[in-house]
């Protein structure tokens, strides 16, 4: 099996976090070719855009692609490797690991989110002489395909149950659209147990309850919030990986930026960057691989030896990474 992987490691701390997560992927022998793109900050500033064709190209022309972090041109290279890629789901973890910031140890779930429509259509927003409106777009197409993708996620990963989120009661016909949905595409996965909740309470439940989720399935507003929100019961942007995945092709970031706080020192934790390599990982079948470095840094987590400074330790990213391979 030979992988073409497109790296965009962007700008601060996006470069220092993929070339550690590189050495990790470097370790496991798989067959990979890199082939390195610019975007962000720095590539603007260079060649006059964020986001040029040639990287647009190599993520095209690769299996999947890696995405360090970019700084305030974040949302034009993201949103538009999005649109270009037709990436339509996002997909947020939300794990507990031992020894970080999480409310409870026994969180575990998966949020999925519809990536390409509902309020989140530029033009579709317009200033009127009254204020402005925003149009919120629900079609059978979008959200069959991101509910499917759920219950085909649930069933492929051993998750029993999937959750779809909405706010039915008020916005009826849309919602009321999502959740009919919901059950019609439930209807093909018998073994998964099917629930829904307005996103209201979902918002308390994922704090008074967040044991209880597997999958949660949502349009692509509630979905921004909740995964927020799930990125804080389990705390810290430092572990935390994301997944946007389309039928022709797939982008894996961190969720966090290029922090320029820390960027240049040498110090960032390196293990939501690692953590969206094992999203990828999976996404492309090599799942003796994934398991391998989801592992290493369970164990690097539990020891607690060997910890970056937004967790409480005093190790540089290297020292991080070195370990890592070590436990491979
Ligand atoms: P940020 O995620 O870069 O940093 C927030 C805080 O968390 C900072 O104190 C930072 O030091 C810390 N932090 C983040 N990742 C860390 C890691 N791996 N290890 C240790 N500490 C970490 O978010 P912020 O400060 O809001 O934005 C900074 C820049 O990043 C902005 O220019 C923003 O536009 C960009 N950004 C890019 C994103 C992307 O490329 N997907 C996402 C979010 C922000
Ligand atoms: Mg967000």
């Amino acid at each position: 099996n030979k992988y073409n992987i497109a790296v965009i490691p962007g700008d601060g701390i996006g470069r220092e976090v993929m070339e550690a997560t590189i050495s990790v992927l470097d370790a496991l022998n798989l067959d990979f070719d890199y082939v390195y793109g610019e975007a962000g900050d720095e590539c603007l500033e260079k060649t006059g855009t964020a986001l040029p064709e040639e990287t647009i190209e190599i993520v095209r022309a690769a299996d999947a692609c890696l995405f360090g972090a970019a700084g305030e041109t974040a949302a034009d290279v993201i949103v538009k490797l999005r649109q270009e890629m037709k990436m339509f789901a996002n997909l947020r973890p939300v794990k507990a690991y031992p020894n970080t910031n999480s409310i409870r140890d026994d969180i575990d779930f998966m949020i999925v989110r519809e990536n390409t429509e509902g309020l989140y259509i530029a033009d579709q927003e317009k200033l009127t002489d009254e204020g402005a409106v925003a149009k919120r777009i629900i079609t059978r197409e979008a959200e069959s395909r991101i509910i499917d993708y759920a219950f085909k996620y649930a069933e492929e990963n051993g998750k029993s149950k999937v959750t779809g989120v909405h706010k039915a009661n008020v916005l009826k016909k849309s919602d009321g659209l999502f959740r009919e949905i919901f059950y019609e595409v439930g209807q093909n996965y018998p073994d998964i147990e099917k629930e829904d909740f307005y996103v209201d309470a979902t918002a308390m439940y994922l704090i008074t309850q967040p044991q209880n989720f597997e999958v949660i399935v949502t349009t692509n507003l509630f979905g921004d919030i909740l995964s927020d929100e799930g990125a804080g019961l389990v705390g810290g942007l430092g572990l935390i990986p994301s997944a946007n995945i389309g039928n022709d092709g797939a982008l894996f970031e961190p969720v966090h930026g290029s922090a320029p706080d820390i960027a240049g020192k040498g110090i960032a934790n390196p293990i939501a960057m690692m953590l969206s390599a094992v999203m990828m990982l999976r996404y492309l079948g090599e799942v003796d691989a994934a398991d391998k470095v989801d592992n290493a840094i369970l164990k690097l987590l539990t020891d607690a030896k060997v910890l970056t400074g937004d967790l409480g330790g005093k190790a540089t990213t290297k020292e991080v990474t070195e370990e890592i391979i070590s436990l491979l």
